[in-house]
């Protein structure tokens, strides 16, 4: 502990002091459990194992200059771990037990959020599984909710510097009006392939095309997609991707400072005319683009050629990066202070 290096964390998995758990047994949520084990045991027939029912969150605190801990948009999470709930037909979480045990999370594990002056941020992983033993595909009725905690430095090594990223014709993520939309672990799965091809040609991510005719962008692997041109901020209409709270916030910093708000299909060909482009999303933040290859067609779309984020993402990101440390006052009552 007394060494972490805080400016120089990863995106990684370190361990804290302690997790936050809920079982769902008898048709009721428990009271939260605080427990030091990093283990979890469970039987070997669980449904998440088999089925994959199974559904995470990922949300952030952050540590201000007045030594406040803040909590970004936590009730937008608990909502979307909801709808991920339906979605593969889970006990579906209360919004407010959802909230207690992050937030116990976080209480417990004060130490481990970074300070304000290293730009890291304790990433929050709310997970959702069930465990009930079944062989028929079928719904179980026993899930566990636990909420662990860990620090964190940017999602992409460079952070807020513009990376490169691919479209790989032959691989989709999610189907349209399939799982795409929730936050379910086979959408992740199912991005395993494309997302280690691209890495290995030297890209950030796959920049995922609409699965059905391959004519609009979806998303970024881990990230929304958002590109700017004309004084307007554009990011996808899909059925296939999933509804990233940052993209939500954006648009409405967007919108604050100036610019049009388009949520509309953008056709691949458009990239030619964006000036700017980027990945937002909890773990990402914003993360620039430079360049996107799509591969199959021999095709390359360039934003940035000196290595410089585009002045529209850069006001964006000093913005909303102001709200979550407390630094501009947060007018839309998107933090919880601890
Ligand atoms: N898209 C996918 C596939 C994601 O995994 C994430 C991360 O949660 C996002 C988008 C961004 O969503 P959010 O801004 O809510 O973190
Ligand atoms: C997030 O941004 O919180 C994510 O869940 C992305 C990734 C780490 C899965």
């Amino acid at each position: 502990m007394e060494n972490i290096n805080w400016s120089d964390l990863t995106f990684g998995y370190m361990k804290t002091d302690y997790n936050v758990r809920s079982y769902y047994r008898n048709g009721k949520w428990g009271d939260p459990e605080v427990t030091d084990s990093e283990q979890i045991t469970m039987h070997m027939a669980s449904t998440c194992l088999h089925y994959g029912q199974e559904a995470f969150e990922g949300l952030k605190a952050f540590k201000g200059k007045d030594g406040k801990i803040r909590i970004f948009r936590m009730r937008e999470n608990a909502l979307r771990m909801q709808a991920s709930c339906r979605g593969i037909m889970m006990a579906e979480l209360p919004v407010e037990l959802f909230e207690k045990v992050v937030l116990e999370a976080v209480k417990r594990n004060e130490r481990f959020v970074p300070p304000y002056e290293s730009g890291a941020s304790l990433y929050i992983r709310p997970l959702l599984i069930g465990t009930a033993p079944q062989v028929g595909v079928k719904p179980g009725n026993e899930y566990l909710f636990v909420v662990f905690v860990t620090p964190v430095g940017p999602y992409f090594k460079t952070g807020f510097k513009p990376t490169p990223y691919v479209i790989l014709r032959g691989f989709d993520r999610a189907a349209p009006h399939g799982t795409g939309t929730i936050k379910v672990g086979g959408n992740y799965a199912a991005s395993l392939v494309a997302g280690e091809i691209a890495h290995e040609k030297g890209y950030s991510a796959v920049l995922y095309l609409d699965a059905k005719e391959k004519k609009y962008i979806d998303e970024c692997g881990p990230a929304n997609f958002f590109g700017i041109k004309n004084n307007t901020y554009i990011t996808p209409a899909s059925t296939s991707i999933l509804p990233s709270i940052t993209n939500k916030s954006l648009m409405v910093l967007a919108e604050e400072i100036g610019l049009k708000v388009e949520r509309r299909p953008i056709p691949v060909e458009e990239l030619a005319t964006l000036e700017e482009a980027g990945a937002c999303g909890t773990a990402a933040v914003i993360s620039p683009v430079s360049r996107i290859d799509d591969l199959d067609e021999n095709k390359s779309y360039i934003f940035s050629k000196d290595g410089a984020p585009g002045p529209v993402s850069e006001k964006l990101y000093n913005k909303l990066r102001a709200i979550q440390y407390g630094d501009e006052a947060d007018k839309y009552g998107w933090t919880t202070v601890l």
